[in-house]
């Protein structure tokens, strides 16, 4: 077998790519057999199709395509490189992992019938609803009921079927689990073919800077896709000997939001009661794999940083002002990473990444019109 799917507490093997997490209840990971070879690159496919090979899971003729990946990486500074996945064809990096997910298993759903339920109200709901509309997957997003936006807009015209549920955020997610006939469970947060589908974003980043990575790459965290899909391809093509330098990766959460940086710094957290926290889509108190994310940061050495609601401000509109307008989330990214700067934890010296995540465009109007105030109240 040129893969496998394993539990990372029980370390049982899932036979079955539709499932969603072991039978003890601890999240699966995806370890592929196959090494990253770059004579096995298909250099004339621009997107994530390109490293289909190091993809075993997934049958040629399944492949379900709206050009995701293979985003630009440009120079901001000196030392310092944008990768931007908000040019992604829903307007975030999900659409890797809804690529993937929906190109492994379309066929198995399609044989009995079936349909998929995904609860989300953001980017992943959006990405999903995207691919499956694609395929003509019949899929179910379940949402809130008082949700509404951009991305919820999205999610309406992509086609899908919408279920809103009353209550709190993890009723939606209550409501899309639960099992009922030809149902197929694919939350973004749990899956791990989902997870799996974020590895190309580190092939893409290594090929880009020519197999020489930079020393750090700075990401948002909440739910951990991103963490734990770039962790697992840098340590692919580690394994497989085509990189040398394994960079730090600095995970970047909001102050309010900050499980994963406490665990980290054995800290206690409680996730806050009032959310205020203009960065929406790193809103995730208690994420299913954080533990798995912790015990692989602290495998990789890697770094955490916070920052608050003014530095996720300050970067927003600095990254506006010189032509990069994207979700106050990602800028969280970029607001760890000037802090790490003026703190001196990292130097201008080192050559470094950002991943910039999700397009401004969908920013709640809300949002957008208060840090516009704050704008003319200081202007530059
Ligand atoms: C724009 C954006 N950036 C970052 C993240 C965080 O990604 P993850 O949940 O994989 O940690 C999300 C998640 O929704 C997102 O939408
Ligand atoms: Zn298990």
């Amino acid at each position: 077998m040129s893969y496998e799917i394993k539990c990372v507490k029980c370390g049982g093997l899932s036979t079955d790519i539709l499932n969603y997490k072991c039978r003890c209840g601890a999240p699966l990971e995806v370890h592929v057999k196959v090494e990253f070879d770059k004579a096995k690159i298909r250099r004339g496919d621009y997107n994530v199709w390109r490293y289909k090979t190091f993809f075993p899971y997934i049958s040629e003729g399944d492949i379900v395509s709206l050009g995701e990946g293979w985003t630009p990486t440009v120079k901001f500074n000196e030392n310092l490189y944008f990768k931007l996945d908000f040019l992604s064809p829903t307007g975030s990096f999900k659409d890797r992992g809804s690529a993937v997910l929906i190109s492994a298993i379309q066929k198995h759903i399609r044989k009995v019938g079936g349909y998929i339920s995904e609860d989300s109200s953001g980017n992943s709901g959006a990405s999903i609803a995207a691919y499956a509309s694609r395929v003509g997957l019949k899929a179910k997003i379940f949402v809130p009921a008082d949700v509404s936006g951009q991305k919820f807009n999205q999610i309406r015209f992509y086609g899908c079927e919408i279920v809103k549920v009353e209550g709190e955020r993890c009723k939606a997610t209550e409501e899309a689990c639960k099992p009922e006939k030809g149902k197929f469970y694919v939350g973004h947060v749990h899956h791990p073919i989902y997870r799996d589908g974020i590895r190309s974003l580190a092939y893409e980043i290594a090929e880009q800077f020519g197999w020489e990575l930079p020393s750090r790459i700075y990401l948002p965290v909440a739910s951990g896709t991103l963490l734990l899909g770039v962790a697992e391809g840098l340590e692919h093509l580690s394994r497989s000997g085509v990189i040398k330098n394994f960079p730090t990766i600095v995970a970047c959460q909001t102050k309010q939001f900050s499980p994963l940086y406490h665990r980290l710094k054995n800290l206690p957290y409680t996730p806050p009661v009032k959310i205020t926290s203009v960065a929406d889509a790193l809103i995730s108190g208690n994420p299913p794999c954080l533990q798995l994310m912790a015990d692989k940061m602290r495998m990789m050495e890697g770094e955490s940083e916070i920052v608050d609601e003014s530095q996720i401000y300050g970067g927003f509109i600095e990254l506006a002002r010189k032509g990069f307008f994207v979700e106050p989330s990602s800028a969280v990214a970029y607001a760890c990473y000037k802090k790490q700067i003026e703190n001196r934890t990292a130097s201008k010296r080192e050559k470094a990444v950002i991943i910039l995540t999700g397009t401004g465009l969908k920013t709640k109007p809300s949002t957008l019109n208060h840090f516009y105030e704050l704008c003319v109240r200081a202007p530059r």
